[in-house]
């Protein structure tokens, strides 16, 4: 019982924390002979790397990806590969009102709670540092599934979205905010700047769509591919909510609305829509799976707020060190990562069964 792992046949474990020396991951079950170095997965850790623009967490990691076992020749083997990434910027000092106090919204309290001994500083194994090595193991499980493209940006932050109209899948590499929406950028840095300068946070909404996924990957019932998704996305720190395709929106629609209305093709069926996000039944229909993701507003905030110390008493919080003021902005690669990693426990999942 310690729920370091996550996934089936492709399995990841993450460890370490914030402050200590490494973090890393170990997979286990991903196929042999396929091509890895640590040029697959750098790529991806960059996009995450906090200190890349003023809208994120100034804390200067280069996060560079060591892989320890698993790979020989320039090839996996189909044992356990481990990929390791160094800590280089742990400011401990920072963090000393956290031992003092809990953060409301942050794990300190429920931490303390539950193993009655916790590591404070940068939130310990709570940090989305930890988040790095997820990022890590979803670059090894899209090379597992070549099949499949997978592409995440910010839909929405501090409750201004973009506008679907000018959705420019370009754009999203353009801008600090993977943002596809080139006028909604501009509006986010003042957004942003402005809470940033108020001592405050923001929330986003991400989306995340896989194109490439064929029919027949997942399962019914406990294991349909919706639970497994909204598993994954839920994991992921400061998460508070998932909707696969149109979620929420579709308890509004009618049947007919709702109706992914289908018509010959010419391999499979053409949907005419897609409310379902790519799945029914819990099973991929071979359209694009798509998910949106709700995060919440960073709970380490500059604006003093009330709590308690961990002796009862009560007192005020003004978290200093240095924070992401818009989490969901770095959530974008990590719900990326997620996605290619249920993914590609599923196709093996659905190799197993059904050949
Ligand atoms: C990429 C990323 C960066 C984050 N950075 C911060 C941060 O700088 N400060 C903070 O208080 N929380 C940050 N969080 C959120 C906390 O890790 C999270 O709120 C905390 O672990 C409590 O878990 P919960 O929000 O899921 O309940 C970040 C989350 C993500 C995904």
């Amino acid at each position: 019982m310690s729920w370091n792992s996550f996934g089936r046949v492709f399995r990841f474990t993450t460890w370490g924390e914030s402050h200590g020396p490494a973090l890393g991951v170990v997979i286990d079950g991903c196929p042999p002979g396929i091509a890895l170095s640590e040029g697959d997965i750098q790529p991806f850790l960059d996009k995450r790397r906090p200190g890349t623009s003023r809208f994120t967490t100034q804390r200067r990691e280069p996060d560079q990806v060591r892989i320890l076992s698993g790979v020989f020749e320039g090839r996996t083997t189909g044992t356990p590969i481990s990929l390791m990434i160094e800590n280089v910027d742990q400011r401990s000092k920072d963090y000393s009102e956290v031992a003092k106090a809990y953060r409301p919204g942050h794990a300190d309290y429920a931490y303390d709670a539950k193993y009655g001994f916790r590591d404070h500083r940068g939130g310990g194994r709570s940090s989305a540092r930890e988040t790095a090595a997820r990022v890590a193991a979803g670059a090894v499980a899209r090379l597992v599934i070549p099949e499949v493209t997978i592409t995440g940006w910010v839909e929405a932050i501090g409750g201004d979205a973009i506008d679907p109209a000018r959705f420019d899948a370009n754009e999203i590499a353009n801008n600090p905010f993977f943002g596809p929406d080139p006028q909604a950028a501009i509006r986010w840095e003042a957004l942003v700047d402005g809470a940033r300068k108020a001592g405050s946070s923001l929330g986003a909404v991400v989306a995340c769509e896989a194109s490439g996924v064929p029919a027949g990957w997942g399962a019914p019932l406990y294991a349909k591919l919706d639970s497994e998704l909204a598993a994954a996305a839920m994991s992921i720190n400061a998460v508070k909510g998932v909707e696969i395709g149109d979620g929420f929106g579709a308890a509004m629609l009618s049947g007919e609305q709702n109706a992914d209305a289908m018509r010959p093709g010419v391999e499979g069926p053409d949907f005419l829509a897609n409310h379902a996000g790519g799945i029914a039944g819990g099973i991929s229909t071979g359209q694009p799976v798509r998910l949106r993701v709700a995060f919440k507003p960073t709970s380490s905030i500059l604006t003093p707020v009330k709590t308690i110390t961990p002796e009862g008493e009560a007192t005020e919080i003004a978290t200093k060190g240095r924070h992401d003021p818009c989490v969901g902005i770095r959530g974008v690669p990590v719900v990326e990562a997620m996605m290619a990693l249920v993914l590609a426990d599923q196709k093996l999942l659905h190799r197993a069964q059904c050949g």
